[in-house]
């Protein structure tokens, strides 16, 4: 999206331990041509929004937030997606809050910038057949804007539910050797979409899971700077250190809200075993 609207797409690092963007190599990378931080709240954990946001201010930056995989996370008690200018959310049906397809939607406060969010998705206008800009069509279908209205009421509780399974798994999980579970910095309310540990042989360890029928993922093998369509950027890994470090280690286990204390422990005896 950086790229269709017209602006150089730069990566910044993570920080290692959250996995979200580290504000120190954001503030590294700016240049009088930077125009905007765009943090993600990766796997449901806010990014460090304070230094964030204390970066933009004082480059005159704006800030959007990628909430897509943090529906009503908190930093310091506040919910991601208030911090920036605008704030994007993804309803894909994996996600916390998910329709039966493809849905999203973007948030703001800005009354300007909601309404011309609104004419881009509308065909460029707010009034049928009044095309004031060049759009494109990207309402959100009002069949999955019914199945997220009744699902949103919900969402608190399913949030909870993924709260007390990363804490089963954290319990279980953080004696085994070589296992290290996910670390969330102060003052930031997880809402665990993946609960993702890294494993010095985690290709063997997903192998061993996947075997006996446990199903896990990789969030992502491939950190952004290092993929295909971005080999423009000659990106070399000891520019994202970090990333590039943990796509070759990460692991997400079986999360969601409905899953059970037995399941869990089913997974943690299986990483024990390995
Ligand atoms: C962090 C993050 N950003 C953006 C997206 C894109 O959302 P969508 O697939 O709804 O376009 C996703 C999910 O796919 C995501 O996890």
């Amino acid at each position: 999206m950086i790229t269709r609207a017209g602006a150089t797409v730069v990566f910044a690092d993570s920080d290692g331990a959250t996995f979200t963007i580290d504000p120190a190599a954001v503030e590294a990378a700016i240049t009088p041509r930077t125009v905007g931080i765009i943090p993600v709240h990766l796997y449901g954990q806010p990014a460090e929004m304070d230094a964030i946001m204390a970066i933009a201010a004082k480059h005159k930056l704006w800030v959007i937030e990628d909430c897509a995989q943090a529906h009503l996370a908190r930093y310091k008690g506040r919910q991601v997606g208030t911090f920036g200018v605008a704030a994007t959310y993804s309803f894909y049906p994996g996600k916390n809050l998910g329709a039966m397809g493809d849905a999203g939607a973007v948030v703001t406060n800005d009354g300007t910038l909601a309404e011309q969010m609104t004419m881009l998705a509308r065909h460029g206008g707010l009034v049928k057949h009044q095309h004031r800009i060049e759009g494109i069509n990207s309402r959100l279908d009002g069949l999955q804007a019914a199945i997220l209205s009744a699902k949103l009421p919900h969402l608190p509780a399913w949030n909870r539910a993924r709260q007390a399974a990363a804490k089963i798994y954290d319990a279980g999980l953080n004696q085994i050797e070589d296992v290290v579970v996910p670390t969330v910095g102060a003052d930031r309310t997880h809402v665990w979409h993946l609960y993702t540990i890294k494993h010095p042989r985690r290709d063997a360890l997903a192998a061993h899971l996947n075997s006996r029928g446990v199903q896990t993922a990789i969030n992502y093998p491939t950190a952004l700077p290092f993929v295909e369509a971005y080999s423009r950027l000659k990106a070399r890994p000891e520019q994202f250190p970090n990333a590039h470090h943990d796509q070759s280690r990460i692991l997400s286990l079986p999360m969601f809200a409905e899953i059970t204390r037995e399941q869990q422990f089913e997974v943690i005896e299986l990483v024990r075993t390995f």
